[in-house]
């Protein structure tokens, strides 16, 4: 296991992902220095919320920084000498960025290699960062490998994350950095993203508006329960970086190996909450792949853990969250 002195970066701490990444890292004892831009791409006052629950703890820094911002990014790594970076910040959604394209080109390439010329520069021993499964694109071959082909992402986030990957090859190659990749499939729970299923359809039947099917409901997803991807993360940041192999560069899929049809999903808040959807079916979106199923045979055999929460418990917890948080009675 490594151990760790100097503060963690976590870049989007702000955001779903990275917020409980934070508070995971901080309930261990580290030292977290957080960045984030606090965009409005979804309600401001949701990352404030969870910004306000990170900044309680002492050993939590907040820097309000842009990933684009190589200046004020130098000043930091130099100032708090960073081992490990755990980079989260990005812009996500699939649907977003076929109208938005430029927002992504910005943060997730622009950001991203401001990121890994950090790292390079500083010498960070380990730079963990947010890949996706939609990489995986239209291919057919179920359950997605690592050892899968990826060439022919269908939206530009897609392209990006992969971009991402490919990018960080080379920095390993060229630099000996150690990088790992995470190829995140359709993580959700408590303070979860509003653009996303779980969210936006349980937010919508409590308001008893109607719901958006896409594809006809013929859509699978490998959901994956937030603890279950954050002890994953947890995991291999204990674990250490890739160093035993030339270049140090892994990449993983983070999913439970369980995808769910999206009917049944909607069935499940329907119980949870005890209404009923008003559904409208539509067919499937541009950019939107009908099916994920994550193999994660390298992930469970390099850290022993298999995620637990099954989508019946990860919904109530999150219904629990969402009522809690609304105040709905
Ligand atoms: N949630 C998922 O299911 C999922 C699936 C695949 C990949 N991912 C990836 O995981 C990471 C976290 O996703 P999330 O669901 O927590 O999303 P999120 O939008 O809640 O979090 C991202 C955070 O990054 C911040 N951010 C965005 N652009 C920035 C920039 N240029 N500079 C600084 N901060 C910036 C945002 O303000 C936000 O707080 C992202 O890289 C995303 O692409 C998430």
């Amino acid at each position: 296991m490594q151990t760790v002195t100097n503060p963690i970066l976590v870049t989007g701490c702000a955001g779903f992902i990275g917020f409980h990444l934070c508070q995971r890292l901080l309930n261990e004892g580290l030292a977290v220095v957080g960045i984030d831009n606090l965009n409005n791409y979804y309600d401001v006052s949701l990352k404030q919320d969870r910004l306000s629950i990170l900044k309680k703890d002492k050993s939590f820094t907040f820097i309000k920084c842009s990933v684009e911002n190589l200046e004020l990014l130098e000043s930091l790594f130099d100032r708090y000498s960073f081992n490990i970076v755990l980079h989260f910040a990005a812009q996500a959604g699939v649907r977003y960025s076929i109208t938005h394209p430029h927002g992504y080109i910005q943060s997730n390439l622009v950001g991203f290699t401001n990121m890994l010329e950090c790292c390079r520069k500083f010498n960070v021993s380990s730079l963990i960062y947010a890949s996706s499964s939609s990489v995986y694109g239209q291919n057919k071959q179920l359950p997605f490998s690592i050892t899968d082909r990826v060439d022919t992402p269908i939206s530009l986030y897609a392209a990006t994350k992969r971009a991402n990957e490919l990018l960080a090859y080379t920095y390993s190659h060229l630099y000996n950095l150690p990088t790992t990749g995470l190829r995140l499939f359709t993580v959700y729970g408590p303070w979860g993203r509003p653009d996303m299923a779980i969210f936006n359809f349980t937010n919508l039947i409590l308001k008893k508006e109607p719901i958006e099917i896409y594809n006809n409901g013929y859509m699978k997803r490998d959901f994956t329960y937030i603890d279950d991807c954050i002890e994953s993360v947890y995991r291999l940041v204990k674990k250490g970086p890739p160093r035993d192999i030339h270049p140090p560069y892994k990449i993983y899929n983070i999913g439970s190996h369980q995808p769910v049809q999206l009917l049944d999903c909607i069935d499940l808040i329907e119980t949870h909450l005890g209404d009923k959807a008003i559904k409208r079916f539509l067919p499937l979106q541009p950019g939107d792949v009908p099916e994920t199923f994550a193999d994660i045979d390298d992930l469970t055999m390099d850290i022993h853990y298999k995620p637990r929460v099954s989508i019946d418990e990860g919904i109530k917890r999150f219904i629990k969250w969402f009522k809690d948080y609304y105040q709905i009675k």
